[in-house]
């Protein structure tokens, strides 16, 4: 699949857009001060899959976290802004993602990753 170049600047502050990839569902999302903030202030060994914040966006870019959108469960769709991190809440066995797509609670066993992607300007990335 060729690159995909995507817009950044119609997403509005809290806002999670879905487009895709390689057939692959991914979700962007313009993160809050509020949302970064909560992602950053984890103690990462705590976390079941550990990753801090800064490895999951580009630096200069926290409030724009990319990341694929299929449950690394079963594969179902996470629902935004759910859930007790208030990140994603899977609709199927109830695993939690926080603000960094990180997982948190049920069975996913993984966070959902992140695509290649990098920023081309300040409000424009190309994934792949
Ligand atoms: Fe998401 Fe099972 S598919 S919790």
């Amino acid at each position: 699949g060729a690159p995909v170049d995507f817009d950044l600047a119609p997403v509005t502050e809290g806002a999670i857009v879905k487009l895709f990839w390689r057939g692959k569902l991914i979700f962007v999302r313009h993160r809050t001060k509020d949302e970064i903030a909560s992602a950053e202030k984890v103690d990462v060994n705590t976390l079941p899959d550990p990753q801090p914040d800064s490895a999951r966006v580009k630096e200069g870019h926290a409030q724009w976290l990319v990341v694929y959108g299929n449950c690394t469960h079963l594969g179902c769709v996470p629902l935004g802004h759910q859930g007790h991190y208030e990140g994603w809440l899977c609709p199927c066995h109830g695993s939690v993602f926080d603000t960094s797509g990180r997982i948190r609670q049920g069975p996913a066993p993984t966070n959902l990753p992140v695509p290649p992607y990098k920023f081309v300007s300040d409000t424009k990335i190309t994934i792949g």
